[in-house]
């Protein structure tokens, strides 16, 4: 029985508990708590009463859901984790490390890592990812780089490294596993961002279908649970013992564990996995290239787009850096980024996002880039002079007849279908015809004009 069916169930038996915790599901309440969240979620907040399970050691409802994850992502065991990724991550180095081991890191990896150093006493050796200075990130691992430090190093015990990075720059995990393998390394792949791969493998591919050992996956930072709700699996192909890794689990994380983080796990992976899961997930990864598409096209404007998930969306403007770009759209637009950089801003979506709250940043983003940016590129400078722009026709004129029409501040004229014919002297070819598809070079071209509106089809 899922952990959700049996709260249900166990809720209409109407036992009195003497036990913690002693909100009593909610009988007690702060009260500006229960203004603020209502009574419903202290309802399904258990300790390990008769029936229920222990996260610990499971062997009940705990341990269903463990085994049907496994079972959903092909894994030899999954673990439920209610302190994040953090946790899952110490207790995989904690499990596989021991004082004076050696372990090879990717440098761009997140301040767990260096806390399991601090815990294990295990010596790590440095392996610095490819950096593109152009964005400021780190981008993937090189496999013959790493290779040479396992030849030079035969007594590695393991290699931890993050996939994807957190803005979305992916490695060659099959690669990199079957070098791991050939030096008997471990593979640890810190999979916290890709929790959405296993689910929509236009995103990326899991890991662990790439022959990592240990997977680790945070399920609230893509996928839409809960903070801090995370898994680790193991894999299939691994020769890791699953009760080493409980054993480690059990040295760091909660001896009374939410069960309002176990049942939204639960049903989170059980959504995700569904027909309407997927179909969610196509949706969104459908909202998202448009978006991107849209952004590519915006004067002034890059975006990220070499080997990366698009859920992580990476943009940069000409001549203004990261940091100001993203204090203009908190500022200005109240949105708020994941985080910047001197060169670029990142912004991260998930399954949450919605097609408005796209459309919101599309929308800032036009604006900000034509209203704020002075045009400096060169690409952007040579669109100013006229010059032919290819005509991109997407309704030919007998088609378009008696259609309606709109006056439109020409900053959201981008991608729309012009309708109006647009022509100066010299040198009167037309630069736009009604029909034809609103380019951003053809707004460059007018702004500079001082034309300000241009009439769209509605
Ligand atoms: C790459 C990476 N790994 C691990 C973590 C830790 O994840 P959690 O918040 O689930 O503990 C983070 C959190 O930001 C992260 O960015």
């Amino acid at each position: 029985m899922s952990i959700i069916n049996h709260i249900e169930k166990y809720r209409k038996l109407k036992r009195t508990l003497f036990t913690t915790p002693s909100h009593s599901q909610g009988d007690f309440v702060a009260p500006e708590t229960l203004k603020l969240l209502g009574q419903k979620f202290f309802t399904c907040d258990y300790s390990e009463i008769e029936g229920f399970d222990n996260l610990s050691s499971p062997i009940g409802i705990i341990k269903d859901a463990q085994s049907a994850a496994a079972e959903i992502y092909g894994a030899k065991s999954t673990f439920f984790l209610t302190n994040g990724s953090t946790s899952g991550i110490i207790a995989a180095m904690y499990a596989l490390l021991t004082k004076g081991d050696k372990v090879v890191i990717a440098r761009n990896c997140h301040k767990s890592v260096y806390n399991g150093l601090v815990l294990t006493g295990a010596v790590p050796i440095w392996l610095i990812p490819d950096y593109n200075s152009d964005w400021g990130i780190f981008e993937s691992v090189n496999t013959d780089y790493l290779e040479e430090i396992l030849e030079k190093n035969r007594d590695v015990k393991a290699f931890i490294m993050t996939n994807p990075t957190y803005e979305g720059a992916m490695s060659d995990i099959y690669r990199i596993s079957s070098v791991c393998r050939k030096y008997n390394v471990k593979l640890i792949v810190d999979e916290a961002h890709g929790a959405l791969w296993n689910f929509n493998k236009s995103l990326g591919t899991p890991s662990l279908i790439q022959g990592a050992d240990i997977v680790v996956q945070s399920l609230h930072k893509t996928a839409g649970a809960l903070n801090p709700s995370a898994l680790l699996h193991i894999s299939k192909e691994s020769d890791i013992n699953p009760s080493t890794i409980q054993n480690s689990l059990n040295l760091f994380t909660t001896t009374s564990p939410s069960y309002p983080i176990l049942l939204n796990i639960e049903s989170t992976i059980n959504f995700l996995s569904s027909a309407r899961g997927q179909a969610y997930l196509h949706q969104l990864s459908k909202n998202i290239n448009r978006l991107l598409r849209t952004l590519k096209n915006i004067p002034n404007l890059q975006v990220y787009s070499y080997n990366n998930d698009i859920t992580k969306i990476l943009i940069k403007a000409t001549n203004i850096s990261g940091f100001e770009l993203s204090e203009i759209l908190f500022g200005e637009y109240g949105i708020e980024d994941e985080l910047s950089n001197e060169k670029s801003v990142l912004l991260l979506t998930g399954v949450g996002t919605s097609k408005a709250k796209l459309k919101k940043l599309e929308k800032a983003l036009v604006n900000l880039c034509l209203d704020n940016i002075k045009i400096a590129n060169d690409s952007d400078k040579k669109s100013i002079d006229y010059y032919p722009i290819e005509p991109r026709v997407r309704y030919i004129p007998s088609v378009l007849w008696g259609k309606h029409s709109k006056e439109v501040d020409l900053k959201y004229a981008l991608s729309r279908v012009c309708m109006e014919v647009i022509a100066d002297y010299p040198p009167g070819a037309p630069l736009l015809l009604p029909g034809e598809v609103i380019k951003k070079e053809h707004i460059l071209y007018l702004l500079n004009r001082k034309k300000t509106s241009i009439r769209v089809l509605l």
